[in-house]
Protein backbone atom coordinates (compact mmCIF):
# COMPACT_ATOMS: atom_id res chain seq x y z
CA UNK A 1 0.00 0.00 0.00
CA UNK A 2 2.80 2.47 0.31
CA UNK A 3 2.39 5.59 -1.96
CA UNK A 4 4.92 7.66 -4.29
CA UNK A 5 4.29 10.14 -6.98
CA UNK A 6 4.97 7.74 -9.72
CA UNK A 7 3.28 4.53 -7.79
CA UNK A 8 0.53 4.80 -10.51
CA UNK A 9 2.86 3.84 -13.16
CA UNK A 10 2.46 0.43 -12.28
CA UNK A 11 -1.27 0.03 -12.49
CA UNK A 12 -3.83 -0.23 -15.69
CA UNK A 13 -4.12 3.27 -17.32
CA UNK A 14 -6.94 4.39 -19.80
CA UNK A 15 -6.98 7.73 -22.03
CA UNK A 16 -3.01 8.12 -22.12
CA UNK A 17 -1.44 9.31 -24.96
CA UNK A 18 1.97 6.58 -26.81
CA UNK A 19 4.45 9.52 -26.68
CA UNK A 20 6.36 8.19 -30.07
CA UNK A 21 9.63 9.39 -28.18
CA UNK A 22 10.43 7.78 -24.86
CA UNK A 23 13.81 10.03 -24.46
CA UNK A 24 11.89 13.01 -25.08
CA UNK A 25 9.38 12.55 -22.43
CA UNK A 26 11.77 11.60 -19.75
CA UNK A 27 13.35 15.21 -20.62
CA UNK A 28 10.15 16.96 -20.27
CA UNK A 29 9.17 15.50 -17.21
CA UNK A 30 12.64 16.23 -15.72
CA UNK A 31 12.64 19.46 -16.64
CA UNK A 32 8.96 20.26 -15.00
CA UNK A 33 10.47 18.32 -11.87
CA UNK A 34 12.49 21.30 -11.02
CA UNK A 35 9.65 23.73 -11.83
CA UNK A 36 8.14 26.08 -9.17
CA UNK A 37 4.89 24.50 -7.80
CA UNK A 38 1.69 26.27 -9.04
CA UNK A 39 0.27 26.72 -5.67
CA UNK A 40 1.20 26.64 -2.19
CA UNK A 41 0.07 23.88 -0.40
CA UNK A 42 -1.35 26.36 2.31
CA UNK A 43 -3.59 27.24 -0.50
CA UNK A 44 -5.11 24.14 -0.82
CA UNK A 45 -5.58 23.69 2.68
CA UNK A 46 -7.86 26.46 3.11
CA UNK A 47 -9.73 25.19 -0.03
CA UNK A 48 -10.57 22.19 1.61
CA UNK A 49 -12.19 24.15 4.61
CA UNK A 50 -14.41 25.70 1.90
CA UNK A 51 -15.59 22.72 0.73
CA UNK A 52 -15.93 21.09 3.79
CA UNK A 53 -18.00 24.24 4.88
CA UNK A 54 -19.83 23.46 1.30
CA UNK A 55 -20.32 19.97 2.37
CA UNK A 56 -22.29 21.26 5.11
CA UNK A 57 -24.24 23.87 3.66
CA UNK A 58 -22.16 26.64 4.98
CA UNK A 59 -21.42 27.88 1.77
CA UNK A 60 -21.90 26.75 -2.22
CA UNK A 61 -19.25 25.73 -4.78
CA UNK A 62 -19.14 27.24 -7.83
CA UNK A 63 -16.63 25.88 -10.29
CA UNK A 64 -16.64 26.36 -13.82
CA UNK A 65 -14.79 27.43 -17.07
CA UNK A 66 -14.05 26.14 -20.61
CA UNK A 67 -13.85 22.24 -21.30
CA UNK A 68 -10.44 22.91 -22.57
CA UNK A 69 -8.39 25.50 -22.64
CA UNK A 70 -6.40 26.07 -25.83
CA UNK A 71 -2.99 27.76 -26.76
CA UNK A 72 -4.62 29.59 -29.33
CA UNK A 73 -7.40 31.38 -27.55
CA UNK A 74 -4.85 32.38 -24.55
CA UNK A 75 -5.14 35.89 -23.83
CA UNK A 76 -6.24 38.26 -21.18
CA UNK A 77 -9.39 39.36 -22.04
CA UNK A 78 -10.60 35.68 -22.08
CA UNK A 79 -9.18 35.70 -18.55
CA UNK A 80 -11.17 38.48 -17.61
CA UNK A 81 -14.37 37.67 -19.02
CA UNK A 82 -14.17 34.87 -17.51
CA UNK A 83 -13.12 35.82 -14.19
CA UNK A 84 -15.81 38.72 -14.43
CA UNK A 85 -18.92 36.42 -15.04
CA UNK A 86 -17.70 34.13 -12.04
CA UNK A 87 -18.08 37.35 -9.86
CA UNK A 88 -21.47 38.16 -11.65
CA UNK A 89 -22.35 34.63 -11.05
CA UNK A 90 -21.26 34.93 -7.35
CA UNK A 91 -23.13 38.02 -6.55
CA UNK A 92 -26.35 36.34 -7.69
CA UNK A 93 -25.62 33.51 -5.63
CA UNK A 94 -24.03 35.02 -2.59
CA UNK A 95 -26.80 37.68 -2.25
CA UNK A 96 -30.03 35.22 -2.75
CA UNK A 97 -28.42 32.42 -0.56
CA UNK A 98 -26.83 34.69 2.23
CA UNK A 99 -23.56 32.18 2.18
CA UNK A 100 -20.07 32.63 0.71
CA UNK A 101 -19.67 31.42 -2.46
CA UNK A 102 -16.36 29.12 -3.06
CA UNK A 103 -14.60 29.75 -6.47
CA UNK A 104 -13.29 27.40 -8.19
CA UNK A 105 -12.45 27.91 -12.15
CA UNK A 106 -11.88 25.61 -14.77
CA UNK A 107 -8.57 27.35 -15.30
CA UNK A 108 -4.99 27.62 -15.36
CA UNK A 109 -3.93 23.59 -16.32
CA UNK A 110 -7.18 22.04 -17.42
CA UNK A 111 -5.63 20.93 -20.82
CA UNK A 112 -6.28 17.26 -21.14
CA UNK A 113 -9.39 15.75 -22.51
CA UNK A 114 -10.25 12.06 -22.27
CA UNK A 115 -12.28 11.18 -25.69
CA UNK A 116 -14.72 8.25 -26.13
CA UNK A 117 -13.07 7.18 -29.06
CA UNK A 118 -9.07 6.83 -29.91
CA UNK A 119 -10.01 7.95 -33.26
CA UNK A 120 -11.81 10.43 -35.35
CA UNK A 121 -13.07 9.51 -38.86
CA UNK A 122 -13.35 12.19 -41.49
CA UNK A 123 -14.39 11.76 -45.44
CA UNK A 124 -12.64 8.07 -44.81
CA UNK A 125 -9.31 9.10 -42.85
CA UNK A 126 -8.85 7.71 -39.66
CA UNK A 127 -6.24 9.75 -37.50
CA UNK A 128 -5.41 9.12 -33.91
CA UNK A 129 -7.70 11.72 -31.78
CA UNK A 130 -7.28 15.13 -30.28
CA UNK A 131 -6.69 14.89 -26.54
CA UNK A 132 -5.89 18.65 -25.44
CA UNK A 133 -2.94 20.74 -26.26
CA UNK A 134 -0.73 19.50 -23.44
CA UNK A 135 -0.77 16.35 -25.87
CA UNK A 136 -1.91 17.28 -29.39
CA UNK A 137 -3.54 19.52 -31.88
CA UNK A 138 -7.00 19.77 -33.42
CA UNK A 139 -5.97 19.93 -36.93
CA UNK A 140 -6.93 16.82 -38.68
CA UNK A 141 -3.34 15.95 -39.72
CA UNK A 142 -1.01 12.63 -38.70
CA UNK A 143 1.40 15.49 -37.40
CA UNK A 144 -1.16 17.51 -35.57
CA UNK A 145 -1.98 14.17 -33.83
CA UNK A 146 1.02 13.04 -32.90
CA UNK A 147 1.64 13.23 -29.06
CA UNK A 148 4.35 15.69 -28.47
CA UNK A 149 5.84 16.05 -24.97
CA UNK A 150 6.82 19.73 -25.10
CA UNK A 151 3.48 20.45 -25.15
CA UNK A 152 3.54 19.96 -21.15
CA UNK A 153 6.19 22.65 -20.99
CA UNK A 154 3.81 25.27 -22.79
CA UNK A 155 0.52 24.12 -20.81
CA UNK A 156 3.02 25.18 -17.71
CA UNK A 157 4.13 28.37 -19.23
CA UNK A 158 0.09 29.33 -19.63
CA UNK A 159 -1.21 28.22 -16.53
CA UNK A 160 1.79 29.97 -14.31
CA UNK A 161 0.74 33.24 -16.72
CA UNK A 162 -3.08 32.57 -16.38
CA UNK A 163 -2.77 31.90 -12.54
CA UNK A 164 -0.46 35.53 -11.94
CA UNK A 165 -3.11 37.56 -14.08
CA UNK A 166 -5.63 36.15 -11.89
CA UNK A 167 -4.21 36.86 -8.82
CA UNK A 168 -3.78 40.39 -9.95
CA UNK A 169 -7.44 40.76 -10.38
CA UNK A 170 -8.66 38.72 -7.50
CA UNK A 171 -6.27 41.18 -5.13
CA UNK A 172 -5.71 44.45 -7.12
CA UNK A 173 -9.34 45.86 -7.06
CA UNK A 174 -11.30 44.69 -9.73
CA UNK A 175 -13.17 42.47 -7.35
CA UNK A 176 -14.07 45.68 -4.82
CA UNK A 177 -17.74 45.09 -4.11
CA UNK A 178 -17.75 49.19 -5.14
CA UNK A 179 -17.39 48.12 -8.71
CA UNK A 180 -20.12 45.32 -8.99
CA UNK A 181 -21.79 47.23 -11.49
CA UNK A 182 -18.42 46.96 -13.92
CA UNK A 183 -18.58 43.53 -13.85
CA UNK A 184 -21.55 43.50 -15.89
CA UNK A 185 -20.49 42.14 -19.72
CA UNK A 186 -21.33 44.65 -22.22
CA UNK A 187 -22.99 41.87 -24.76
CA UNK A 188 -25.28 41.11 -21.78
CA UNK A 189 -25.75 44.80 -20.29
CA UNK A 190 -28.44 45.42 -22.85
CA UNK A 191 -31.03 42.44 -22.39
CA UNK A 192 -33.05 42.01 -19.43
CA UNK A 193 -31.11 39.50 -17.82
CA UNK A 194 -28.14 42.31 -17.61
CA UNK A 195 -30.81 44.37 -16.43
CA UNK A 196 -31.60 41.96 -13.57
CA UNK A 197 -27.69 41.98 -12.79
CA UNK A 198 -27.96 46.04 -12.43
CA UNK A 199 -30.68 46.01 -10.23
CA UNK A 200 -28.83 43.51 -7.81
CA UNK A 201 -25.97 45.63 -8.42
CA UNK A 202 -27.78 48.92 -7.18
CA UNK A 203 -29.11 47.08 -3.99
CA UNK A 204 -25.68 46.03 -3.11
CA UNK A 205 -24.11 49.17 -4.04
CA UNK A 206 -26.69 50.57 -1.75
CA UNK A 207 -25.72 48.12 0.98
CA UNK A 208 -22.06 49.23 0.44
CA UNK A 209 -23.01 52.94 1.23
CA UNK A 210 -24.95 51.75 4.15
CA UNK A 211 -22.09 50.38 5.59
CA UNK A 212 -19.42 52.89 4.82
CA UNK A 213 -21.56 55.12 6.66
CA UNK A 214 -21.07 52.67 9.73
CA UNK A 215 -17.16 53.19 8.96
CA UNK A 216 -16.75 49.59 7.14
CA UNK A 217 -15.11 50.36 3.99
CA UNK A 218 -13.30 48.26 1.76
CA UNK A 219 -9.73 50.35 2.78
CA UNK A 220 -10.32 49.22 6.16
CA UNK A 221 -11.84 45.69 5.26
CA UNK A 222 -9.62 43.40 2.68
CA UNK A 223 -12.91 40.89 2.09
CA UNK A 224 -14.93 44.01 0.19
CA UNK A 225 -12.02 44.95 -1.72
CA UNK A 226 -10.81 41.16 -2.72
CA UNK A 227 -11.54 37.81 -3.72
CA UNK A 228 -9.82 34.84 -4.02
CA UNK A 229 -10.30 32.11 -7.16
CA UNK A 230 -9.28 28.64 -6.72
CA UNK A 231 -7.59 26.73 -10.00
CA UNK A 232 -8.47 23.12 -10.73
CA UNK A 233 -8.44 20.37 -13.83
CA UNK A 234 -8.94 16.85 -14.49
CA UNK A 235 -5.41 15.60 -13.59
CA UNK A 236 -5.50 13.11 -16.68
CA UNK A 237 -2.03 13.35 -17.56
CA UNK A 238 -0.21 11.92 -14.82
CA UNK A 239 3.34 12.28 -16.25
CA UNK A 240 2.02 16.25 -15.83
CA UNK A 241 0.45 15.18 -12.61
CA UNK A 242 3.41 13.58 -10.94
CA UNK A 243 6.34 16.27 -12.40
CA UNK A 244 4.37 18.70 -10.03
CA UNK A 245 3.45 16.55 -6.69
CA UNK A 246 5.60 17.98 -3.97
CA UNK A 247 6.21 17.51 -0.58
CA UNK A 248 5.28 20.27 1.45
CA UNK A 249 7.81 21.22 4.09
CA UNK A 250 5.48 22.31 6.97
CA UNK A 251 3.38 19.10 7.16
CA UNK A 252 5.83 16.48 4.96
CA UNK A 253 2.68 15.65 3.21
CA UNK A 254 2.00 15.49 -0.57
CA UNK A 255 1.05 17.95 -2.88
CA UNK A 256 0.06 18.60 -6.77
CA UNK A 257 1.24 21.59 -6.77
CA UNK A 258 -0.41 21.76 -10.03
CA UNK A 259 -3.80 23.45 -9.26
CA UNK A 260 -5.51 23.89 -5.96
CA UNK A 261 -8.22 20.95 -6.76
CA UNK A 262 -7.92 17.94 -9.04
CA UNK A 263 -10.65 15.67 -10.02
CA UNK A 264 -10.80 12.60 -12.07
CA UNK A 265 -12.75 11.96 -14.82
CA UNK A 266 -15.84 9.89 -15.02
CA UNK A 267 -14.27 7.52 -17.88
CA UNK A 268 -10.96 7.01 -15.27
CA UNK A 269 -12.21 6.49 -11.84
CA UNK A 270 -11.68 2.60 -11.95
CA UNK A 271 -11.11 1.06 -8.26
CA UNK A 272 -8.22 -0.40 -9.42
CA UNK A 273 -6.36 2.08 -11.87
CA UNK A 274 -3.53 4.30 -12.22
CA UNK A 275 -5.85 7.44 -11.17
CA UNK A 276 -7.02 5.97 -8.24
CA UNK A 277 -3.80 5.18 -7.42
CA UNK A 278 -2.39 8.74 -7.76
CA UNK A 279 -5.12 10.20 -6.49
CA UNK A 280 -5.10 8.54 -2.71
CA UNK A 281 -1.58 9.92 -1.99
CA UNK A 282 -2.05 13.52 -2.38
CA UNK A 283 -3.31 15.81 0.21
CA UNK A 284 -5.15 18.31 -2.20
CA UNK A 285 -9.24 18.75 -2.07
CA UNK A 286 -10.00 16.31 -4.87
CA UNK A 287 -13.25 15.53 -7.39
CA UNK A 288 -15.02 12.54 -8.82
CA UNK A 289 -17.25 12.26 -11.57
CA UNK A 290 -20.33 10.01 -10.67
CA UNK A 291 -21.85 9.05 -14.23
CA UNK A 292 -24.70 6.97 -15.44
CA UNK A 293 -22.78 4.03 -14.91
CA UNK A 294 -21.31 3.85 -11.09
CA UNK A 295 -23.01 1.61 -8.93
CA UNK A 296 -23.92 2.60 -4.79
CA UNK A 297 -21.32 -0.54 -3.95
CA UNK A 298 -19.08 0.71 -6.67
CA UNK A 299 -19.23 4.27 -5.00
CA UNK A 300 -18.27 3.25 -1.56
CA UNK A 301 -15.63 1.25 -2.31
CA UNK A 302 -14.32 4.57 -4.46
CA UNK A 303 -14.85 6.85 -1.55
CA UNK A 304 -12.99 4.46 0.99
CA UNK A 305 -9.76 4.16 -1.16
CA UNK A 306 -9.91 8.47 -1.82
CA UNK A 307 -10.81 9.49 1.39
CA UNK A 308 -10.23 6.51 4.14
CA UNK A 309 -10.21 9.28 7.09
CA UNK A 310 -14.06 10.22 6.00
CA UNK A 311 -12.24 13.89 6.27
CA UNK A 312 -14.63 17.26 5.44
CA UNK A 313 -13.78 18.43 2.13
CA UNK A 314 -11.65 16.36 0.50
CA UNK A 315 -13.90 14.95 -1.45
CA UNK A 316 -16.39 16.38 -3.88
CA UNK A 317 -18.54 14.20 -5.90
CA UNK A 318 -19.73 15.58 -9.39
CA UNK A 319 -22.27 14.26 -10.37
CA UNK A 320 -23.29 14.08 -14.06
CA UNK A 321 -26.36 11.76 -14.88
CA UNK A 322 -28.19 13.63 -17.69
CA UNK A 323 -31.83 15.11 -17.08
CA UNK A 324 -33.86 11.97 -18.19
CA UNK A 325 -31.70 9.74 -16.03
CA UNK A 326 -31.12 11.37 -12.75
CA UNK A 327 -34.37 10.89 -10.83
CA UNK A 328 -33.62 7.07 -11.40
CA UNK A 329 -30.16 6.62 -10.92
CA UNK A 330 -29.08 9.34 -8.13
CA UNK A 331 -31.05 8.30 -5.46
CA UNK A 332 -29.78 5.40 -4.78
CA UNK A 333 -26.52 6.54 -4.64
CA UNK A 334 -27.14 9.52 -2.83
CA UNK A 335 -28.99 7.35 -0.48
CA UNK A 336 -26.37 4.79 0.08
CA UNK A 337 -23.68 7.58 1.05
CA UNK A 338 -26.10 9.20 2.82
CA UNK A 339 -26.92 5.98 5.26
CA UNK A 340 -22.68 4.94 5.49
CA UNK A 341 -22.07 8.07 7.23
CA UNK A 342 -19.60 9.55 4.52
CA UNK A 343 -18.86 12.96 4.03
CA UNK A 344 -18.36 14.02 0.85
CA UNK A 345 -19.34 17.39 -0.98
CA UNK A 346 -21.82 16.85 -3.32
CA UNK A 347 -22.13 18.87 -6.81
CA UNK A 348 -23.95 19.19 -10.11
CA UNK A 349 -22.13 19.09 -13.48
CA UNK A 350 -25.37 19.28 -15.83
CA UNK A 351 -23.20 19.59 -19.21
CA UNK A 352 -21.90 16.18 -19.66
CA UNK A 353 -24.58 13.85 -19.66
CA UNK A 354 -26.81 16.37 -21.57
CA UNK A 355 -24.46 16.11 -24.82
CA UNK A 356 -26.60 15.69 -28.09
CA UNK A 357 -25.75 16.78 -32.26
CA UNK A 358 -28.21 19.52 -33.65
CA UNK A 359 -30.30 19.03 -36.53
CA UNK A 360 -27.21 21.28 -37.87
CA UNK A 361 -24.38 18.98 -37.16
CA UNK A 362 -23.02 20.85 -33.97
CA UNK A 363 -22.14 18.65 -30.81
CA UNK A 364 -24.68 20.77 -28.43
CA UNK A 365 -26.66 21.02 -25.00
CA UNK A 366 -29.41 22.10 -24.65
CA UNK A 367 -30.47 24.85 -21.64
CA UNK A 368 -34.10 23.01 -20.54
CA UNK A 369 -31.73 19.81 -20.34
CA UNK A 370 -29.42 21.84 -18.08
CA UNK A 371 -31.72 23.84 -16.01
CA UNK A 372 -33.82 20.35 -15.77
CA UNK A 373 -30.78 18.17 -14.53
CA UNK A 374 -29.89 21.06 -11.78
CA UNK A 375 -33.29 21.83 -10.32
CA UNK A 376 -33.73 18.18 -10.37
CA UNK A 377 -30.52 18.06 -8.24
CA UNK A 378 -31.18 20.06 -5.80
CA UNK A 379 -35.18 18.53 -5.67
CA UNK A 380 -33.30 15.01 -4.94
CA UNK A 381 -31.61 16.54 -2.07
CA UNK A 382 -34.61 18.40 -0.67
CA UNK A 383 -36.44 15.11 -0.66
CA UNK A 384 -32.85 13.63 1.48
CA UNK A 385 -32.49 16.17 3.54
CA UNK A 386 -28.86 16.25 2.51
CA UNK A 387 -26.95 19.08 1.32
CA UNK A 388 -26.93 20.05 -2.66
CA UNK A 389 -23.17 22.03 -1.94
CA UNK A 390 -22.72 23.45 -5.96
CA UNK A 391 -22.70 23.39 -9.50
CA UNK A 392 -19.73 22.37 -11.90
CA UNK A 393 -20.14 23.89 -15.51
CA UNK A 394 -18.36 24.26 -18.65
CA UNK A 395 -18.94 28.05 -19.38
CA UNK A 396 -16.91 30.87 -21.03
CA UNK A 397 -17.37 34.69 -20.01
CA UNK A 398 -17.45 35.18 -24.39
CA UNK A 399 -20.47 35.77 -26.11
CA UNK A 400 -20.30 32.58 -28.20
CA UNK A 401 -23.23 30.04 -29.42
CA UNK A 402 -22.55 26.29 -28.30
CA UNK A 403 -25.59 25.73 -26.23
CA UNK A 404 -28.88 26.10 -27.57
CA UNK A 405 -31.63 27.52 -25.94
CA UNK A 406 -32.53 29.95 -22.83
CA UNK A 407 -34.21 32.87 -22.12
CA UNK A 408 -31.84 35.56 -22.67
CA UNK A 409 -30.07 34.42 -26.00
CA UNK A 410 -32.41 31.63 -27.66
CA UNK A 411 -30.01 30.00 -29.80
CA UNK A 412 -31.36 27.71 -32.77
CA UNK A 413 -29.78 24.66 -34.00
CA UNK A 414 -29.30 27.09 -37.06
CA UNK A 415 -27.63 30.02 -34.67
CA UNK A 416 -24.95 27.97 -33.37
CA UNK A 417 -22.65 27.93 -36.69
CA UNK A 418 -22.59 31.78 -35.99
CA UNK A 419 -19.86 31.56 -33.15
CA UNK A 420 -19.22 28.02 -32.54
CA UNK A 421 -15.46 28.39 -30.80
CA UNK A 422 -15.35 25.99 -28.15
CA UNK A 423 -12.20 23.77 -28.40
CA UNK A 424 -13.79 20.29 -27.63
CA UNK A 425 -17.48 20.31 -25.47
CA UNK A 426 -19.91 22.77 -25.80
CA UNK A 427 -20.25 25.50 -22.90
CA UNK A 428 -22.43 27.87 -21.69
CA UNK A 429 -22.05 31.35 -22.97
CA UNK A 430 -22.29 34.53 -20.12
CA UNK A 431 -25.68 35.33 -20.29
CA UNK A 432 -26.68 31.39 -20.32
CA UNK A 433 -23.84 30.86 -17.34
CA UNK A 434 -25.79 33.99 -15.77
CA UNK A 435 -29.65 33.18 -16.39
CA UNK A 436 -28.50 29.67 -14.44
CA UNK A 437 -27.00 31.19 -11.67
CA UNK A 438 -30.78 33.56 -11.60
CA UNK A 439 -32.34 30.45 -11.78
CA UNK A 440 -30.83 28.52 -9.11
CA UNK A 441 -31.20 31.46 -6.54
CA UNK A 442 -34.37 31.27 -7.40
CA UNK A 443 -34.32 28.02 -6.86
CA UNK A 444 -32.44 27.56 -3.50
CA UNK A 445 -32.36 31.46 -2.43
CA UNK A 446 -34.12 33.45 0.62
CA UNK A 447 -37.15 33.96 -1.46
CA UNK A 448 -37.52 30.39 -2.26
CA UNK A 449 -38.05 28.97 1.42
C1 LIG B 1 -15.04 17.14 -18.27
O1 LIG B 1 -15.39 17.57 -17.16
O2 LIG B 1 -14.57 17.87 -19.16
C2 LIG B 1 -15.24 15.70 -18.58
C3 LIG B 1 -14.62 15.12 -19.57
O3 LIG B 1 -16.16 15.13 -17.82
P1 LIG B 1 -16.57 13.59 -17.58
O4 LIG B 1 -15.35 12.91 -17.08
O5 LIG B 1 -17.63 13.72 -16.53
O6 LIG B 1 -17.08 13.08 -18.88
CO1 LIG C 1 -16.16 18.61 -21.24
Amino acid sequence: MSWTPGSWRTFPIKQQPTYPDKAALEAVEEELSSYPPLIFAGEARRLKEKLAAAGRGEAFLLQGGDCAESFADFNAQNIKNLFKLMLQMNMVLMYSTGKPVVKVGRIAGQFAKPRSSDFEEKDGVKLPSYRGDIINSTEFSEEARIPKPENMLRAYNQSAATLNLLRAFSRGGLADLNKVHQWNLDFIKDNPLGQRYDELSDKIDHAMKFMAACGLTSDIMPQLHQTTLYTSHEALLLNYEEALTRQDTETGEWYDCSAHMLWIGDRTRNLNEAHIEYFRGIQNPIGCKVGPTMQPDELLALIDALNPENEEGRLNLIVRMGATKISELYPPLLKAVRDAGKNVVWTIDPMHGNVEKSSTGFKTRDFDNILSEVKQFFAIHKEMGTIAAGIHLEMTGNDVTECTGSTSCAITDEGLASRYHTQCDPRLNASQALELAFMISDTIGFKAD
